[in-house]
């Protein structure tokens, strides 16, 4: 067959291609490592795409999901639930910080954010403040692809060819990305904390009564590892709070242990208004999202006649029993074994293998913060992101290693469970590859 032309799956942010003149195809998985239809396996440097923090195909969430599948499938999701999404709303609150305590379920992070958005803006509606609809968001920021989150998100490639139909109404503060003043920090870099201050310029410019929310990723992931300098956060919700303004952590990577805690804003002692997940959630193996919020925002919509729908938005697979019971065992499992703990454990280790590509010639910049970390690779001369992904096709075709690349970014997000002499073995095949190209 002449894949090139012939083969009529559209990938998903893919140069197809150039994929279609060699596939790479996984047909199984187990642990730490993909397996191809010939056998060949492959260590995953990636846990899926942040979603598969336990590994793969763990025992406990496939022995669920066999025998969720068979018992309930699915039953409808407008005015009836199921039990296994009513169980699953109260663990996830239960882990979540204090006094956010509801939780609407969605099938993705894109559809959580935009779900907050929605909720946000009804929010202040039902309060009486529906004047306040301008919606913030960061450069940088990556928020799904669907219309909200694109329009809040500052990822220009995936914004370029909408730019004329984002949402109205949308402000961005400057990204924190500063390889000038913070090149090769080991987590939190020092400098740019007045860049939060955008928030209070943005106040003044469009008063910020008029202002809804404030939505960032603790952590910019997709960007290429991005963590916030020291007390950045912490001025974000200092200026919501002087405002009126809610704030949003998009937690789509972050939740569920990348950074050693169930949540991001437990690290960063940081508590926003609403907190959007998906990929942990279920451990990557049924496509679940979640929007947690705080009791006052749920309150605010339970007004109006009883019989009356509060929020007129919702997915037909919201709460998907079969979903809702992969994220039960998955949470059984991150409490059963330390997950959370073993990612603390890891994470100065992870932290020294990154860092010892600090002084190599094609690296311009490491960056890392719990269990999340990118190298940043100098760009060739007229050809951007060829040389990320050429190593990423090396290390699938020669070395069995799967690595990620956003342009010349290599991105690392290791299994939260990893065995550190795997994750050893993997940077040095990295280095390996990166010496021999050019
Ligand atoms: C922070 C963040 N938000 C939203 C999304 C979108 O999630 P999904 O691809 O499940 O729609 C992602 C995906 O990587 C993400 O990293």
């Amino acid at each position: 067959m002449n894949a090139v032309a012939e083969n009529p799956y559209w990938m998903p942010f893919t140069a197809n291609r150039d994929f279609n003149r060699r596939p790479r195809v996984i047909a199984g998985a187990a642990g730490h490592w993909y397996t191809t239809s010939d056998g060949t396996r492959l260590y995953d440097t990636f846990s899926g795409l942040w979603t598969s923090g336990l590994g793969h195909c763990h025992p406990k969430i496939v022995e669920a999901v066999q025998k969720q599948v068979a018992t309930l499938d699915y039953c409808i999701t407008f005015q009836v639930t199921n039990d296994k999404a009513l169980a699953l709303a109260d663990r996830v609150t239960g882990m979540a910080p204090e006094g956010i305590d509801h939780c609407f379920f969605t099938n993705s992070g894109s559809e959580s954010v935009d779900t907050a958005l929605k909720i946000a803006l009804g929010y202040h509606r039902a309060r009486g403040e529906g004047h306040r609809s301008r919606l913030i968001g960061r450069e940088k920021g990556y928020h799904g692809v669907n219309f909200g989150g694109m329009s809040v998100g500052g990822m220009v490639p995936n914004r370029k060819a909408f730019g004329t139909t984002l949402l109205p109404g949308v402000d961005h503060l400057r990204h924190t990305l500063d390889i000038g003043r913070n090149a090769f920090s080991r987590g939190l870099p020092e400098h740019g904390l007045e860049l939060a201050d955008d928030l209070e310029r943005l106040c003044q410019l469009h008063d910020g009564s008029n202002i809804a929310a404030v939505i960032v990723e603790p952590v910019a992931g997709s960007a290429g590892v991005v963590p916030p300098p020291p007390g950045y956060l912490e001025r974000l919700r200092e200026i919501c709070d002087r405002h009126g303004i809610l704030l949003i952590f998009d937690e789509v990577i972050v939740a569920f242990g990348r950074l050693g805690h169930a949540f991001g804003a437990q690290r960063f002692k940081v508590t926003p208004d609403i907190i959007t997940t998906a990929k942990g959630l279920t451990n990557g193996v049924i496509p679940m999202g979640a929007v947690l919020v705080r009791d006052e925002i749920y309150d605010a919509y339970m007004n109006g006649p009883e019989h009356m729908v509060e929020l007129f938005h919702g997915y037909t697979y919201s709460g998907h029993a079969v979903a809702a019971a992969a994220g039960l065992a998955t949470m059984d499992a991150y409490a059963e074994e330390g997950t959370f703990q073993q990612a603390q454990t890891l994470e100065p280790h992870f932290e020294d293998l990154l860092h010892s590509f600090a002084g190599h010639g094609k690296v311009i910049d490491v960056r890392n913060f719990g269990l999340m970390g990118a190298i940043e690779l100098a760009a060739r001369d007229g050809a951007p992101g060829a040389r990320g992904l050429e190593v990423h096709k090396r290390c699938f075709w020669e070395e069995n290693l799967v690595v990620r690349n956003g342009m010349d970014m290599l991105q690392f997000s290791p299994f939260l469970n990893s065995d550190p002499d795997e994750m050893e073995r993997s940077f040095m095949t990295i280095r390996r590859v990166l010496d021999a190209i050019d």
